[in-house]
């Protein structure tokens, strides 16, 4: 073993003049550091400990090398331990690499043994180091690499690494796999069928998930194809999804960005800087039915890929288009007026006597007001896949949303959304799948220890 670690970023000199701005205004929760390839480079001398601990802080290392825009410059890192997971409430990443996987050992102890190597790769990677500690070239020659090598020059680009576990990673086919049925929460059980699901299952469910988050579509691959590589002989992918430019925003300090039906989306999401509205709606509380109480402090991810029939959607006049949204296409403001984040009025008429908000308007019925006052923190993602071959694109909305129980906080909206959305002409649901997001860990830990317990 090398006692210096393997450093993705070759070493650069920076200026002695560089300016140093103030620190990045809007950062949230701590999570969000600009950290330079300088700040890098001591901190891998100091360990992988002292860097995330720096990073946490926040301008402990690298201060004085800070950007002032560390999204631009890919060099934004968060730190991987901490007491939830990073990926939910960071600030969301331009793009995505999201892996189910089928556990396919029978043994408990090499599950463990996957979580384990899963959490020391993670928490290297997110940090901007190699998967392993030789790195991609640096070890024997005649054995494989312990990192494939894209990422290599690369900033941490922001990643964050996401972990999840599926119902049937507690009981398949009645089997309990791995002595863990009696702790499968009640609320993780398999989405229902929702009205017009025209479900994929080989884009569908799985035993675990990895949503690995970045700024820079290479970095993201590299870490979920590094994480797919360690797992051999015990855990394979069964279906994965790239996505690009974010569909939401999770921090007041971004800018709401557009889906591919040309809207903005992200507008009433909730925020990290809204502490009270994410315990309420986001993080599994203590009192919850968790089966031991693993899962406390930490979420459930409810993913759907919904396909767009974009075709068709070009094709109406904006009039259709903004009537079935219920909100202005330009600037994003509810159709019953004001701003982008002006609450709409849904009792609002036209002088028609119709409602300003249409019946059947997206926006009326997931608004919290029509669903017992649930929220959730969306997190999604635009994809393309090509095309069908008839000149149709695959394209949609990788829908990712965090709540404290899809019992409550997805299953009835998406009920509502599959009998009466005006929007659900346009769309196609052809995958699904729902994981228990264990909390954070602390060095040391590794990810969902607390189930194993
Ligand atoms: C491709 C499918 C979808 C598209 C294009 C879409 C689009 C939008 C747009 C443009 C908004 C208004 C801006 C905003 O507040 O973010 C919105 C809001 C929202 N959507 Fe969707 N959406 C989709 C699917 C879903 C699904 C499946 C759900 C959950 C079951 C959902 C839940 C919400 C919620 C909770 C809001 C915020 C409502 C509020 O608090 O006012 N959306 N969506």
């Amino acid at each position: 073993m090398t006692s210096t670690p393997y450093l993705r970023e070759q070493p650069t000199e920076t200026p002695a003049s560089t300016p140093s701005p103030e620190p990045h205004k809007g950062r949230t929760h701590g999570q969000q550091a600009g950290v330079s390839r300088r700040g890098l480079l001591g901190a891998a001398g100091a360990g992988l400990a002292g860097l995330a601990a720096g990073a946490a802080g926040g301008f402990a290392l690298g201060n004085s090398e800070t950007t002032s825009s560390p999204q631009a410059s890919g060099s934004s890192v968060y730190p991987f331990y901490g007491e939830h997971q990073a990926g939910i409430l960071t600030p969301v990443q331009d793009r995505l690499h999201f892996a189910a996987f089928d556990v396919i050992t029978d043994s408990r102890e090499e599950l463990v043994q996957l979580l384990k190597d899963w959490s020391a790769a993670a928490a290297r990677m997110t940090q901007g180091l190699g998967a392993g500690e030789l790195g991609p070239t640096a070890g024997p020659y005649a054995a494989p690499p312990d990192d494939t090598g894209e990422a290599i020059g690369l900033p941490p680009a922001g990643l964050t690494i996401t972990f999840g576990f599926g119902p049937t990673l507690f009981r398949k086919d009645g089997k309990d796999r791995f002595g863990l049925a009696d702790r499968q929460p009640d609320a993780l059980r398999r989405l229902p069928h929702f009205p017009a699901d025209k479900l994929n299952p080989q884009k569908s469910d799985g035993d675990l998930c990895i949503q690995a988050c970045a700024d820079d579509p290479q970095v993201a691959v590299h870490a979920v194809r590094n994480l797919a590589r360690i797992a051999f002989g015990r855990a394979a992918i069964k279906w994965s999804q790239l996505g690009f430019g974010r569909t939401s925003s999770t921090s007041t300090s971004q800018a709401t960005p557009r889906n591919l039906m040309g809207f903005k989306d992200g507008t009433m999401n909730l925020k990290a800087e809204e502490p009270a509205a994410i315990d309420q709606h986001v993080w599994v509380p203590t009192d919850a039915d968790s089966k031991g109480g693993w899962l406390t402090g930490g979420s459930y991810l409810v993913v759907r890929r919904i396909n767009m029939t974009i075709e068709t959607w070009d094709r109406q006049p904006l009039s259709e288009q903004e009537r079935v949204i219920g909100r202005t296409k330009a600037e994003g403001a509810p159709l019953s007026g004001g701003e982008e984040f002006s609450q709409p009025d849904f009792h609002l008429k036209a002088n028609d006597g119709e409602p300003l908000i249409a019946a059947d308007a997206h926006v009326r019925l997931v608004h919290p007001s029509s669903n017992g006052g649930a929220k959730m923190l969306r997190r999604g993602y635009n994809f393309v896949d090509g095309s069908d071959g008839l000149g149709r694109m695959d394209a949609g909305l990788f829908f990712l949303a965090y709540v404290r129980d899809p019992r409550t906080h997805f299953i009835p909206v998406q009920m509502k959304l599959g009998l009466g959305d005006g929007l659900s002409e346009y769309l196609q649901h052809t995958g699904s799948a729902l994981f228990a997001i264990p909390p954070g860990l602390a060095e040391g830990e590794y990810v969902g220890q607390a189930l194993f317990a």
